[in-house]
């Protein structure tokens, strides 16, 4: 069996949503005290609080790559607050599977999207 799923092979040679959004409502950066790599996610939101655009940068791994790409893709156009359930199990689902030894990969997707959001709310109440 092939180390990695089609989709992920296809998400990290043409990741959707790589970027920067450069008036963004929120900014999230989380790094991975295991491997070193370092995540940054990029959210604009609108009045209704739901997410219209998302965009991320990573100094990460091929699955670090596919895991975010997969991430924004299941964010853009939710709400804030149904963005804040997704796991990185259902990224890495979504994506059908990462070796086991990789999933630490899809968690630095996550906690950017929940940094990003802190920040968002941060901002918000000041
Ligand atoms: Fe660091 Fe994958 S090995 S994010």
């Amino acid at each position: 069996m092939a180390l990695y799923s089609d989709k992920v092979m296809e998400y990290f040679l043409h990741p959707k949503n790589i970027g920067v959004i450069e008036d963004a409502d929120g900014v999230g950066e989380v790094g991975n005290a295991k491997c070193g790599d370092i995540m940054r996610m990029y959210l604009k939101i609108n009045d209704d609080e739901i997410i219209e655009d998302v965009k991320f940068e990573t100094f990460g791994c091929a699955s670090a790559i596919a895991s975010s790409s997969m991430a924004t893709e299941l964010i853009k156009g939710q709400p804030v607050d149904k963005a804040l359930t997704l796991t990185n199990q259902a990224v890495a689902e979504a994506l059908d599977g990462l070796p086991a030894y990789k999933m630490h990969c899809s968690v630095l997707a996550q906690e950017a999207i929940e940094s990003a959001i802190e920040d968002y709310r941060k901002k918000k109440s000041q």
